[in-house]
């Protein structure tokens, strides 16, 4: 689904090192409240519009999703997804300015999401908010969309100090990560093939549910009887903290095969049942290798973010699993576990406050290494949180 090119590289520059001589003068029109970031996400099939206030918090934000013009293709549409963000990421621009109750000269930073995702989708976000900034006269900054899952639940009134291990499980991405601070990131172990929300989406698609399947087969599985059907859990007995979810994928295609009547169907009963064993299996596998990644790292803290972090089995099996380690389990609202332009705010005052910027030329890039990205060298950015 992702296009097979790159966009060339555009550096993210750390200021407090170097001067950029192409970009706008660095100013950051700190005011006595603080940096005012606006943040927009288009990396996939939402946009998300947001104002997050270094000194204030969350001032304001806005989510228009596309799910119901994607619905009827049973997933995202990219050049569907593109178009529909053209339409709506400068009304929802507007929309936030206005219920802050601020104006545009009050914004001292903009931050879009440069990656990973679709590039048509990205490059809405991307060009709307590199041009808002350079504008308005302020700094923009590329944000690395994972890094925004990433760091959601430090929205919450009491988030997590580092370091800490992070569960991030979205519709494209399933990885360990060790978090010693902002931008100082260790992937500890990875799917090696579909995300975890890909296969709640794709199971989904397989019981007949609507796209994202993930929310739908969760309610259905509240319904299922638990112990009907035992799944594997992928990959528990190798060692290590790499996932693999395509075999449980077909695992569950064969248990509808053999259930379904002549036309394909499912009592509703088995249905029900087999949402309940697939979710058992899948999250039983992440709180196992969660419950691995603490131990080998010594750590308590552990943060569950993405699209998947929203569901509640999850988080009850983990708040049991850290439970035992006298750990702590961290996770954001559930709108703020889905993609949405706060985290991408809270992600870019954070660079943006550390000094670093993103230069004239335009991000967006389809795949993107979470370890890649500068550290934040904290000088007065490390009280914000
Ligand atoms: O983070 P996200 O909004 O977008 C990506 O960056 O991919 O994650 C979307 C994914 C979809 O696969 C969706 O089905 C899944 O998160 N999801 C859930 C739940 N809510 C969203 N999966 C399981 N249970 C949920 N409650
Ligand atoms: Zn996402």
């Amino acid at each position: 689904m992702i296009a097979p090119f790159s966009l060339p590289p555009a550096p993210v520059h750390d200021l407090t090192s170097q001067q950029s001589s192409n970009n706008l003068k660095f100013n950051t029109r700190k005011q006595e409240k603080g940096l005012i970031v606006l943040g927009i996400e288009t990396s996939c099939d939402e946009t998300g519009i947001a104002l997050y206030g270094s000194e204030r918090g969350l001032l304001a934000d806005a989510l228009y999703s596309q799910v119901e013009i994607h619905a009827e293709y049973g997933g995202v549409i990219p050049e569907l997804a593109s178009r529909d963000h053209i339409r709506k990421t400068l009304p929802l621009i507007q929309q936030v300015i206005d219920e802050a109750g601020i104006k545009d000269a009050d914004i001292g930073g903009v931050a879009y999401t440069a990656g990973p995702g679709l590039v048509g989708a990205l490059l809405v976000g991307a060009s709307v908010g590199r041009a808002l900034a350079m504008g308005w006269g302020v700094p923009a900054i590329g944000v690395h969309h994972m890094e925004g899952h990433l760091l959601a639940p430090m929205l919450e009134a009491d988030p997590p100090e580092f370091p800490f291990v992070a569960l991030l499980v979205s519709g494209g991405h399933t990885q360990l990560v060790r978090v010693d601070a902002i931008g100082e990131y260790e992937v500890l172990g990875e799917s090696l093939d579909d995300a975890a929300g890909e296969a709640f989406d794709k199971v989904g698609k397989m019981l007949g549910l609507p796209y994202p399947g993930g929310p739908h087969v969760a309610k259905l599985a509240l319904e299922g009887e638990a112990g009907r059907f035992k799944f594997p859990r992928p990959m528990i007995n190798r060692p290590g903290l790499e996932f693999s979810f395509s075999g449980l994928k077909t695992f569950v295609r064969n248990t509808i095969a053999e259930h379904a009547d002549a036309d394909g169907k499912l009592e509703a009963q088995t249905r029900a049942d087999i949402a309940h064993a697939f979710q058992e299996s899948v999250v039983s596998t992440l709180s196992i290798k969660c419950s691995r990644a603490l131990e080998h790292t010594g750590l308590q803290r552990l943060i569950i973010a993405g699209g998947v972090s929203a569901n509640t089995r999850l988080r009850e099996v983990l708040e049991a699993a850290v439970a035992k380690v006298d750990g702590r389990l961290f996770y954001a609202k559930p709108k703020y576990c889905t993609d949405n332009g706060a985290m991408i705010a809270y992600a870019g005052c954070q660079r943006l406050l550390a000094g670093q910027t993103s230069d004239l030329a335009i991000e967006a890039r389809p795949r993107w290494s979470l370890e890649s990205l500068p550290p934040i060298h904290h000088s007065e950015s490390s009280e914000q949180s």
